[in-house]
């Protein structure tokens, strides 16, 4: 028996999350906490959020050793007083880093040194209250390589060559900072099994056969199309996470679209095709247990990384419009989430620490 009831418009995304036994968030910019309609249907509709940029080293560490943690604490408590779970991004990435460090021309055991300072500073201030981290994001190249970065091998924190052994260290280190938060592997096109996930699964399955403390992989999910065999190909993906004894958060989904140099659409019609994938997408994640969060990169089209990426091509990639009202995509991402058993949303479980 599915849970299929019917939909009427006061229906929140939560409110279904929260029978399926998921989690349904959103990245977040504290900045915009003051304008009501972005507060309201931020508190309305989910029950997870995740900063967009907030939690970054950029934002957390702007000079070596000096913590700022105002945005940060901003989301933590906007979160607490609407009963929400705040999921931490990132620990680790080669982007978005300050100057400080991006240009520091630090040796490897300076480097090794002053991320295990930044890993253990900012996850033992959020300890309690953030329950999930995004401990490494985007290491691996299309080909399922480990990409040549500051931590790995420029000159990397002393394990140049050793592939995901910095990975591994990232994911101790934070263990040791808040042994209860849930850790996570995070990438883009991973969604799918292709050369890049089954590298990360690789990985994985050496981090549990070796003791590593991981939780979970974040497939990120940042789409403009989905063809039919994605599907199936994404729902077998989770399966074998799933077969390590790993959850799965849907981490960054967003569907861009055309759009003309005003940000209209060019083709109308394709709110609809955006909605179906939304559905699909969802309901691939509520069927299986171990996809225990559903997460959209932002969540308003008056506010989403698509149209600068993309120069003015794309847009409109969220389920809200600029105007805070629901496009066909809301409602079907409802629809998505509700296609769950009574057992699938009983078995789902959710903060946790896997097999510890
Ligand atoms: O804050 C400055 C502002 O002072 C300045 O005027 C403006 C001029 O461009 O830039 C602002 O900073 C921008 C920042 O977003 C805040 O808006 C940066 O240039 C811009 O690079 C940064 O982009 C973010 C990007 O990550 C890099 O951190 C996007 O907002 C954010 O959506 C994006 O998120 C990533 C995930 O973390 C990982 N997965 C992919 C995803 C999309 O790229």
């Amino acid at each position: 028996m599915l849970l299929c009831p019917p939909f009427s418009s006061a229906q929140t995304l939560r409110a279904v999350a929260a029978r399926a036994g998921l989690l349904v968030g959103t990245c977040v910019t504290p900045e915009h906490f003051n304008e009501p309609q972005y507060a309201n249907t931020l508190a309305r509709e989910f029950n997870m959020v995740e900063p967009e940029n907030a939690m970054k080293w950029r934002a957390t560490e702007p000079a070596r050793g000096e913590f700022d943690f105002t945005a940060g604490d901003r989301i933590v408590t906007f979160a607490e007083a609407h009963g929400m779970k705040v999921r931490g991004h990132n620990l680790l990435w080669d982007k978005y880093n300050p100057g400080w460090l991006a240009t520091g021309h630090f040796t490897s055991p300076q480097l090794a040194e002053i991320m295990h300072n930044h890993i253990r500073t900012v996850v033992q201030h959020y300890a309690g209250r953030v329950f999930a981290w995004d401990v490494v994001n985007e290491s691996f190249d299309a080909h399922g390589n480990i990409k040549s970065t500051l931590w790995y091998d420029q000159p990397g924190i002393g394990f140049a060559g050793q592939k995901t052994r910095y990975i591994e260290q990232a994911f101790r280190w934070a263990h040791e900072a808040d042994p209860k938060a849930l850790l996570f592997y995070n990438d883009f096109d991973v969604e799918a099994v292709n050369a890049k996930s089954d590298a990360m699964y690789a990985m994985v399955r050496d981090f549990r056969r070796h003791g590593v403390p991981i939780d979970g992989v974040g497939l990120q999910m940042h789409l403009s199309n989905l063809d039919p065999s994605a599907l199936s190909s994404l729902a077998a993906n989770i399966a074998r996470f799933a077969g390590l004894g790993l959850q799965v958060h849907i981490t960054e989904m967003d569907v861009a679209l055309p759009v003309d140099h005003n940000g209209q659409l060019l083709h109308p019609e394709d709110l609809h095709r955006q909605a179906q994938i939304y559905r699909k997408v969802a309901a691939v994640c509520a069927a299986q247990p171990a996809c225990t969060a559903f997460q959209t990169w932002g969540f308003t089209d008056r506010y989403s990384w698509i149209p600068r990426f993309t120069h003015g091509a794309k847009g409109q990639a969220l389920v809200f419009d600029k105007n805070y009202q629901p496009k066909p995509a809301d409602r079907a991402l409802l629809q998505g989430l509700a296609r769950v058993t009574p057992k699938v949303a009983g078995e789902r479980k959710q903060e946790c620490r896997c097999g510890k």
